[in-house]
Parts: C-alpha cells; sequence; structure tokens
C-alpha cells in the first residue's frame, strides 16, 4: 500500500464510497489542512483529512474512510499512522460520533478517551409548558449585531474552556457567518436592570429542523439556570406560534445551566461524544 497527497483528480473520479466523505484536496486552506490517499496495484483503497479548527486549534479533527471490501485489514490504522505525520504541530487528532457507529469503535480500537459527551438533539415544542417564563427574557430582535456577537463569544468560551480551549483571535471565527444564520426573532435573552444581555437562547435558521442553543453569558451568573429557562422556554414559544413542531438542541453535557432544562424536556434521539485519538 502507497500513500501519497489527495488531488483534486482524485475527487472528480473517485469510486461511491469515497464521494459524500466530504474530502478536500491537500493543504486545502494551509499547512494545517492535509489529506492523503492510499492505493493498492494504482487503485484508491483509502482515504484521511487532517483539519484544525479556526475557532479552536487544539487539536487535528480527523477523518478516515477505508473501501468497504477492504476494512477490518489494518488499513485504517495505517491511515491515521500516515496522517500523523504530515501534522505541522504535535496535537492529537479529535473525532465525534454516535455511541454505536464505526467510527466511534474505530476510534476506541486506537486508543481514544471521552472528551465530551452530547445528549439526545430532538426536543418537541410541545415540552416547553414544563419551563417558566420571566418577564425580563425578551426578542434579540432589538438588539445590535455587535451587542450579540459579543455575547456569543463570552459564552462560547467558558463553555469549551474545560475541554477544547478557544484559540488566540477566535472572536472573527465564531462569528464570521452568525448574522447570516441567527434567527433574532426567535433569540431570547435575559437582560439586566442596565440591558445588557445575562442569558441567550439563540435560534438558527440556517437548518431545518431550526437548532437551539442556550447558556449564560458568565459561568458563575447567579440564577443562571432560572435564565436559561425562561430563554429557552420564549424561543420555543416563538417556534411552537410558528407551526414548528420540532427543535434541536446543540450543547454539552457540561454545559451547567442548559442541561438540566435540556433534559427536563426529554429529548429523543442518539447520544454522542467527542473524542480524542493519540497520534501514532
Ligand atoms: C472506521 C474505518 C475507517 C475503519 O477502517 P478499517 O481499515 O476497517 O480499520 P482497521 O482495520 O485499521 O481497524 C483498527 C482497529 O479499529 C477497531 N475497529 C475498526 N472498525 C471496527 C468496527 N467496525 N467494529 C469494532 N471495532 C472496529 C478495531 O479495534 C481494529 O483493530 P482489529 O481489527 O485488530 O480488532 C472504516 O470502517 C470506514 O471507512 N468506515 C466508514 C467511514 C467512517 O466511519 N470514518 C470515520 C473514521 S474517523
Amino acid at each position: 500500500m502507497a500513500f501519497r497527497e489527495l488531488r483534486p483528480e482524485d475527487l472528480d473520479r473517485a469510486a461511491s464510497w469515497l464521494v459524500d466523505g466530504g474530502f478536500r484536496a491537500d493543504r486545502w486552506r494551509d499547512d494545517h489542512t492535509r489529506s492523503a490517499v492510499a492505493s493498492d496495484a494504482g487503485r484508491v483503497i483509502a482515504a484521511g483529512m487532517i483539519w484544525t479548527s479556526r475557532v479552536h486549534g487544539d487539536r487535528y479533527w480527523v477523518r478516515i474512510i477505508v473501501e468497504p471490501d477492504r476494512r477490518r485489514q489494518g488499513h485504517g490504522r495505517a491511515m491515521l499512522a500516515h496522517l500523523s505525520t504530515l501534522r505541522p504541530a504535535e496535537l492529537p487528532f479529535m473525532a465525534r460520533g454516535f455511541f454505536d457507529s464505526d467510527e466511534m469503535a474505530f476510534a476506541d480500537g486506537l486508543g481514544a478517551h471521552t472528551i465530551q459527551v452530547v445528549p439526545p438533539a430532538r426536543i418537541a415544542t410541545s415540552s416547553r409548558t414544563r419551563l417558566r417564563a420571566l418577564d425580563s427574557v425578551v426578542s434579540a430582535g432589538g438588539l445590535t449585531r455587535a451587542t450579540i456577537e459579543a455575547a456569543n463569544a463570552e459564552t462560547y468560551e467558558w463553555v469549551h474552556a474545560a475541554w477544547s480551549p478557544v484559540g488566540p483571535g477566535f472572536e472573527s471565527a465564531l462569528n464570521e457567518d452568525l448574522w447570516d444564520e441567527l434567527d433574532p426573532q426567535a433569540t431570547s435573552v435575559a437582560l439586566d436592570a442596565d440591558g445588557r444581555i445575562l442569558a441567550m437562547a439563540m435560534g438558527y435558521q440556517d437548518s431545518s429542523p431550526p437548532v437551539v442553543t442556550a447558556e449564560t453569558v458568565r459561568i458563575d451568573q447567579e440564577g443562571g439556570e432560572r435564565l436559561v429557562e425562561a430563554c429557552i422556554r420564549r424561543t420555543l414559544d416563538v417556534y411552537a406560534e410558528r407551526g414548528v413542531d420540532e427543535v434541536e438542541f446543540d450543547g454539552h453535557v457540561t454545559d451547567p445551566h442548559f442541561m438540566p432544562i435540556w433534559a427536563r424536556l426529554q429529548p429523543a434521539g442518539e447520544w454522542f461524544r467527542l473524542v480524542e485519538v493519540p497520534a501514532s
């Protein structure tokens, strides 16, 4: 088996098992975005890709695919070892998947450990009656873009600090598409007496069903769980009024104010996890 860089022409003439993998040509963004193929007798039998997040940069995301008929013969393990040699920085790998998936079994076989768990995501808007409203929670529609982006960055930074810290200057990458994706009318904010945002439930309009994220702007927010509860209640009210039956929550089991509210809404779906895979 021979390794070489993944070229644009590999994608033009890719076999069906490789087409939908989201693979890109080697160094598509910079030196931290690398991709390779493995071939046997001149035929591509596996592809692999690593990249850093522009928000985090603490690990390389990794994706590997092996031709279905050639699995469980060590090609995936060999590709990971090759990708390890392409890393410009000595960072471990990171992958994610549903608990019972092949990719997680593969990651476990290569010595992975779990760094985060994401609960089932589907929430019926009818479940919102379990949550209480608050008068201090209003639509984000009247707030400026800069105010919302600043609150989003402050929230994101502490939520990820313990398990996948943000990198320097992360704010611009984090907020790059936010204004296009956010639904300000469905986004709910809890404000203090001076009009500062204490907590948010953000509704995103770029997906169906809509995605909802929620947390306090500061980790030590007094009454944070109650504020998040009311923000989510209002956001689900808006979606229910629009005839939306279901939304998807996006967060982590370690989110201290979001997770208890999430659990009360009896979500449906599969658990998934994020894992760190050691380089070899
Ligand atoms: C995941 C994938 C890349 C594994 O490739 P592979 O060539 O079959 O993996 P290897 O043969 O190198 O397996 C290495 C180890 O991972 C584990 N493993 C791999 N696939 C597994 C599976 N389906 N079930 C359980 N363990 C598995 C085993 O411990 C294995 O060692 P062993 O065969 O000595 O027991 C392949 O199944 C695939 O292409 N799946 C679809 C795409 C995908 O899910 N990619 C995500 C990867 S980041």
